[in-house]
Order: structure tokens, then sequence, then C-alpha cells
């Protein structure tokens, strides 16, 4: 199936009641991972880029693997930028074919991320593509690198936003964290929020920083030499009670990451001598196959790519 627009993953899963996985990926391997994995489940997919990917690895060998590797797969899935801090990436991810886009001004004051938002609609809406914006600021990488505090959103700034913009998809901030470190105490998600939210809005909602930072990952890395203390993510139960109250996409990078790191931390202590990167890396993608799947399950998007 060729990519198909968030449009049309968003109004499915809202209209149906339920949450597709959005996962990030850098690279050929993680990208091959997500999707045929997705494949194996019948699940529809977003795939997903930050800025940072696109430092990392370039637009064009992000964008041109799915391009390419597009019809290969009967899923629908998008090619989504996530996070875009600028009108100037939007355009850039446009102009490489996504077919779905984030902008986050979530930073900025509430009129200023009108403004740019609107702006980006209007460029997307006729070509198709669909947009995601931001209200609140979430904890974790966008609390430390602005230096920001938390701030749970609003439902009248949220209706005010939505009503101004026509976005398609709104990301609440309702107690995440991005990373591995999301709580110094028991997992929070405001659930209530979360309803009063859906109820207002009656549209597809989006949940960042979802990754549950499973406990034997940590163990793993730490007892192949790593060191990551004090991690925590969101419980199973909460994703799954964020679900019912009306997510419809749900954002996991840090819970890939962590596995993969797990699996290559145990593969190199365990094969000494190996000098063939791809025994390396082949297994641990084993590992980031093993999450992938587990979340997939746990959103109950397994079999929905016949409703698209
Ligand atoms: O937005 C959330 C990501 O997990 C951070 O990704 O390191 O590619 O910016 P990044
Ligand atoms: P995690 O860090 O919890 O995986 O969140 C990822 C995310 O929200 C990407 O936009
Ligand atoms: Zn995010």
């Amino acid at each position: 199936m060729p990519l198909v627009s968030g449009k049309l993953l968003f109004s499915v899963a809202h209209e149906y009641g339920f949450c597709i996985g959005a996962f990030n990926f850098s690279n050929m391997e993680f990208l091959k991972a997500i999707l045929e994995t997705a494949e194996e489940l019948e699940a529809p997919v977003f795939v997903q880029t930050t800025e940072s990917a696109i430092k990392y690895a370039g637009i064009e060998f992000l964008s041109g693997m799915v391009k390419e590797v597009s019809d290969k797969f009967k899923i629908p899935f998008a090619l989504h930028l996530d996070h875009g801090k600028s009108v100037e990436t939007v355009l850039k991810a446009i102009r490489h074919g996504y077919t779905s886009v984030m902008i986050d001004y979530s930073d900025k004051p509430l009129d200023e991320n009108i403004e740019v938002t609107r702006y980006v609609v209007s460029l997307c809406a006729p070509l198709g593509i669909s947009v995601e914006g931001e209200v609140g600021i979430l904890g974790g990488v966008e609390d430390e690198v602005k230096g920001l505090k938390e701030k749970l959103t609003d439902p009248e700034e949220a209706e005010k936003y939505v009503e101004s913009t026509g976005i398609d998809a709104l990301a609440p901030a309702v107690g995440t964290a991005h990373g591995p470190f999301k709580y110094s105490e028991s997992p929070f998600i405001d659930i209530s929020l979360i309803e009063e939210i859906k109820k207002k809005l009656n549209m597809p909602l989006v949940l960042h920083g979802a990754s549950s930072v499973y406990e034997e990952y940590i163990e793993e890395i730490n007892r192949y030499g790593g060191e990551i203390r004090n991690a925590k993510g969101v419980s199973e139960d909460l994703i799954k009670k964020s679900i019912e109250s009306g997510i419809n996409k749900i954002n996991t990078d840090t819970d890939l990451r962590l596995a993969f790191l797990s699996g290559l931390r145990r593969i190199i202590m365990e094969e000494r001598k190996a000098t063939d990167p791809r025994k390396l890396i082949g297994p641990a993608m084993e590992e980031v196959k093993e999450v992938i799947k587990r979340r997939i399950l746990l959103y109950g998007s397994e079999g929905k790519a016949c409703l698209i």
C-alpha cells in the first residue's frame, strides 16, 4: 500500500476508538523493525522522525528509504514529522513526501503557537497532509532543553487553539515526560484531564512521552556495564486507561532505544570475537521488534489495518 495521509489514520482511530502506535526512527534498522512488526500484526502505524533524527541521518535518506519500501507493505502507514520546531522544517518535510507533520510551538505564548500552527495548516491541508499540534508543556526533554516547568494543558486554551488552527490532532500535556526519567515518584497521568479534553473537543488525541521504561531492559543494560539509575516510565495500566479515555496515537521512542541498548550491550559481551557489526546489530534489533510488538498489542491496533 502506498503511504497514507495521517488524516486517514487519525480519523479512523478516533471514529473506531482505538490507538495507533507511532515509533521514532533515525536509521534503516529501526524503520525496518517498525514496518515489519506492524505488517506481521496487520497494524496501521506512524513512522516518525524528529529534527535531530533528520540532522543525524539526513532527510533524503530517511524519507528516501520510506518511499522506496512503501509498496512492499500491505499495512497503511504514515511518515510523520515529530516535534517540528519551525515552518522551515515543515516545508522540508512536505518537499520530501512526509504525509503528516507536528508543529510544536508549545513552549511559546498561546497566540504565537496559534499563529504559526494556523499557517502550517494552511500549507498542509491543501496537500492532504495532517497536522498535529501541542498545547501545554511536557516534562523531560522539553523541560530540560528549554528550562521550562511542565504545564498541564488547560482545556479552554486547547479549545481556542484547535478552533483557531484547524489541526487534525492535538497532543495535550497530561503528566507524561520524554525520555527514561519521567517520574521521581509513582507514574502519573491525569486521566480525567484526557477525558475532559476528549469530551470538549471530540477529536483525535496524541500521547507523547509514553514509554514504559521496562525494568528488564534497565536491569540488562546495567548488568552489562551501563549506568542508568532511577529510570521510570508510564505503567501499561495507565497507557490502557489513557486509550480508554480517548488517546488515538501514542509516541514511543525511549522503549525502542532501551531495548536496543540492552540487546547490544549483552551481545557485545557475549560475542567477544565478533568483528562484523551485523552480527551485533542484527540480534539487538530482535529485542527492538519484541518491544514494538508488545506496544502494538498494548495499544489494541493489531488487526486494524483492514479498517483503512
Ligand atoms: O521527542 C522525543 C524524542 O524521544 C526525542 O528524540 O532525540 O530524536 O530528538 P530526539
Ligand atoms: P518517550 O521518550 O516516552 O518514548 O516519548 C517519545 C515521544 O513522545 C516522541 O515524540
Ligand atoms: Zn514527543
